[in-house]
């Protein structure tokens, strides 16, 4: 399907969703180095700007349109006035191309907080804003352990499709392939990283390098020990206080995750080049939808575009 990728960042969802067939005809992030490095491993066909300065009747229409707003201004006095919310200018833009070009599908990523601002008020005010806007909707939380990312990343995910296609949701989200006990259980942190050499040595693996952030466990996130056996916790792109963001540390206890390590946490293939200072790497990594996950929603728009056709 012909996508258009709004909040792109570096890419993780837009590649995960090409490398199962579809085309994004059109991409923007507002940060020059996200969009570098999109530039370097995905495309020229990303724009680097404040979504703010973009003209929606720029934006070529499509059969999908996806991305993942940020929503500072969800808060639970004004729940009923979302859109009339000036600090929620993101999601109004994300609301305002949906509602003006009425792709076939929509997919938002958020994070899982989203689900409980205002007790629910705010995702519910979400729902009912798609819908006015000609959208049935469903909206899932995920664990990207179950998906095969070694990690333990809990993420919504809201499915919007025209309403015009049907009341029956045609899109089937992807069936978790992985869990934490039985057969098929999640890929651990080691399984995914272990092969990388010593960043201390000389190697030439791209983006091996890593935080000189101390290492000391003090049980909050991004300072606990790293279970070799267990997926990863999540890969964060916010900061550690001091403005930088705060790597994962590595299991063997010496050091924090290097950017490569990271980026195969989230399951970014090995010669996706990051551009950018180790801060500015490691906020892109921890921004991505992991690619193989993204890979799944791909394959089910590749799986409907056919069945729509028939
Ligand atoms: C959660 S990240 C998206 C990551 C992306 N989906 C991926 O898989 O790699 C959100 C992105 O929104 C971008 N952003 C924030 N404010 C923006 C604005 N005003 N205009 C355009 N992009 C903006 C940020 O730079 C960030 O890359």
């Amino acid at each position: 399907m012909k996508i258009v990728s709004l909040f792109s960042g570096a890419g993780g969802l837009d590649l995960g969703l090409i490398q199962a067939g579809n085309k994004v005809i059109w991409a923007n992030d507002i940060d020059k180095d996200a969009v570098a490095t999109y530039k370097e491993n995905i495309g020229e066909h990303i724009i680097c700007d404040d979504i703010g300065n973009i003209d929606v009747d720029d934006i070529p229409k499509s059969d999908v349109v996806v991305g993942g707003f940020p929503c500072q201004g969800f808060s639970q006095a004004n729940m009923l006035r979302v859109l009339d919310d000036d600090r929620n200018q993101l999601y109004k833009f994300f609301y305002k191309v949906i509602k003006s070009k009425q792709p076939s599908f929509f997919i938002a990523e958020n994070v899982k907080g989203i689900l409980s601002i205002g007790k629910g008020a705010a995702i519910e005010q979400i729902i009912a804003d798609f819908e006015e806007a000609g959208y049935t909707v469903a909206v899932h939380l995920v664990n990207m352990a179950d998906y095969g990312v070694p990690q333990t990343r809990q993420r919504v995910i809201i499915i919007g499709q025209r309403k015009d296609l049907g009341e029956e949701m045609l899109f089937q989200f992807p069936a978790p392939a992985y869990a934490k006990d039985g057969d098929n259980r999640w890929i651990s942190i080691k399984q995914a990283i272990d092969h990388f050499p010593d960043p201390d040595l000389e190697n030439n693996v791209l983006n091996h390098i890593y935080s000189a952030y101390k290492v000391v466990y003090r049980n909050f996130t991004g300072h606990r020990e790293t279970n070799p056996d267990k997926p990863s916790p999540t890969i964060l792109a916010r900061g550690n206080g001091k403005g930088g963001v705060c790597a994962i540390p590595h299991y063997n206890g010496k050091r924090r995750l290097t950017i490569r390590e990271s980026a195969s946490v989230q399951t970014f293939p090995e010669d996706f080049y990051f551009v950018g200072n180790m801060n500015s790497c490691y906020r892109q990594i921890g921004n991505a939808v992991p690619v193989r996950f993204a890979r799944k929603l791909g394959e089910e728009l590749i799986r409907l575009e056919k069945e729509i056709e028939e």
